[in-house]
């Protein structure tokens, strides 16, 4: 692999959850069926299955590729020395939990070496739940990566991503997304410095748009806004280390080719990115504010109906025009558990102690909502329209309780004066006074 090779230029097709076609040589995709008995240029077909294939139609997702060499052609996995930092999962904690930002490594450190292990909420093996990482890297990957545990989504907070993939590239930068599928190989090149991000792991039902219900067929976030990349492949010789998670564990092979090497592909199992910036942001124009459901990019079902294995949610900047209402987000406990990061900005839950790259844990039945200080602003306030401005928190929100790893629980940027950011609330009941 030759990271010196200069990149080909940049293109996109827009859709979501549609069935793409492309193809990087004129002729390559075969017409009217999957797999001909002589693909053109001498291919290999081959089908990338994201769900079980008795799926409903809605719910398949599968991409035929044309490669120089098929995915079987690989000697055995070893089991890798160095491991995911992290690890198991720590003790059960009701707590509410908030983490300052991780430091970046001063040692040379990949997309992969540099994942750390932060809660997770069920094992890969089981066909629901999520696990949530933190990434921090300095250096552009030089092996190929695919996890067989589940599609990632990926949110930086810091430098910008070339996201070499099976199906082609994608780049992203802090107020953007991507979403690799189960099993799609891919290199993540730095274009910045550092990175440092956000990661969740969905081992259940692949992420989609939210249903609009009342809303109608506008609004949030909008499908063309969603863009998959076009066929590119890497030819050649070269050798490389391909490495995967298989139920939590790194294994690794050493290959005599690039395994992004897909000339044309079609299908609808693919990897791609949104700008969080185009965001339709709804909200109350006459009083109180509607649940955080409002601000669902895409979400994740679980077999409940209406309760969801994975919400990606955001709180991009927005106007508050409420009239007689509390604005801020409101004191609360809730079913769901809730993983919230900062992009970039403050959240206008909390006046401090919430930074970009760090995160906080509020689980099952939690007692939450803002702090002292922004409790005692917001009462106070003089309610005119106003913009919460240069600012994006978002939140992973899952239905099973998530339990920190080990590592989260020890690490030191584990705030352990949490819990007083709310201490000083004033008791100003009086009873002699409506
Ligand atoms: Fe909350």
């Amino acid at each position: 692999m030759n990271l010196d090779t200069p990149a080909p230029a940049l293109a996109y097709q827009s859709g979501f959850g549609n069935e793409f076609s492309s193809e990087a040589l004129p002729g390559a995709l075969p017409i009217g069926q999957n797999s001909p008995q002589k693909v053109p240029y001498g291919l290999y077909a081959e089908l990338l299955s994201g769900t079980a294939f008795t799926m409903a139609r809605s719910e398949s997702r599968r991409t035929w590729m044309y490669r120089i060499k098929p995915s079987a052609n690989h000697p055995a996995f070893v089991k890798l020395e160095r491991q995911l930092a992290g690890g198991a999962s720590g003790a059960v904690t009701p707590n509410r939990l908030r983490w300052n930002p991780l430091p970046i490594p001063e040692e040379p450190t990949d997309f992969i070496d540099g994942l750390v292990a932060m809660v997770a909420n069920s094992s890969p093996e089981k066909p629901a739940g999520i696990s949530i990482y933190h990434y921090r890297a300095n250096t552009s990957m030089q092996r190929v990566f695919f996890d067989a545990d589940g599609e990632l989504l990926l949110v930086p907070e810091q430098g910008r991503l070339r996201i070499a993939t099976e199906l082609g590239y994608l780049e992203i930068e802090p107020l953007e997304m991507a979403v690799i599928p189960r099993g799609m190989k891919f290199r993540v090149e730095l274009l910045d410095a550092n990175a440092r991000g956000y990661v969740a792991e969905n081992h259940g039902a692949p992420l989609r748009l939210p249903d609009l219900g009342p809303i109608g067929s506008n609004g949030l976030a909008n499908p063309r806004d969603f863009l998959a990349p076009v066929a590119c492949y890497e030819d050649g010789q070269q050798c490389t280390r391909l490495v995967q998670k298989f139920l939590g564990e790194l294994w690794g092979c050493e290959l005599d080719h690039s395994p992004l090497n897909v000339v044309a592909w079609h299908g609808n199992n693919v990897p791609y990115k949104y700008d969080l910036r185009r965001f339709n942001t709804l909200g109350t124009v006459s009083f109180d504010h509607p649940d955080p459901s409002i601000f669902t990019v895409l979400t994740s079902p679980s077999s409940v109906p209406g309760m969801a294995n994975l919400d990606f949610v955001i709180f991009p900047p927005r106007w508050m025009v409420a009239e007689n209402t509390f604005r801020p987000p409101w004191f609360h406990r809730n079913l769901m558990n809730e993983y919230m990061g900062l992009i970039q900005g403050s959240y206008d839950a909390k006046a401090e102690g919430f930074l970009p790259g760090g995160a906080s844990l509020h689980g099952c039945m939690s007692a939450h909502g803002p702090d002292a200080e922004t409790c005692t602003k917001a009462i106070a306030a003089d309610l005119q329209p106003s913009k919460i401005d240069n600012t994006m928190a978002f939140m992973f929100e899952t239905s099973q309780v998530l339990r920190p790893s080990r590592f989260a629980l020890e690490c030191p940027q584990l705030q352990s004066s949490y819990d007083a950011c709310w201490a000083s609330l004033p008791a100003t009941f009086n009873p002699n006074r409506r």
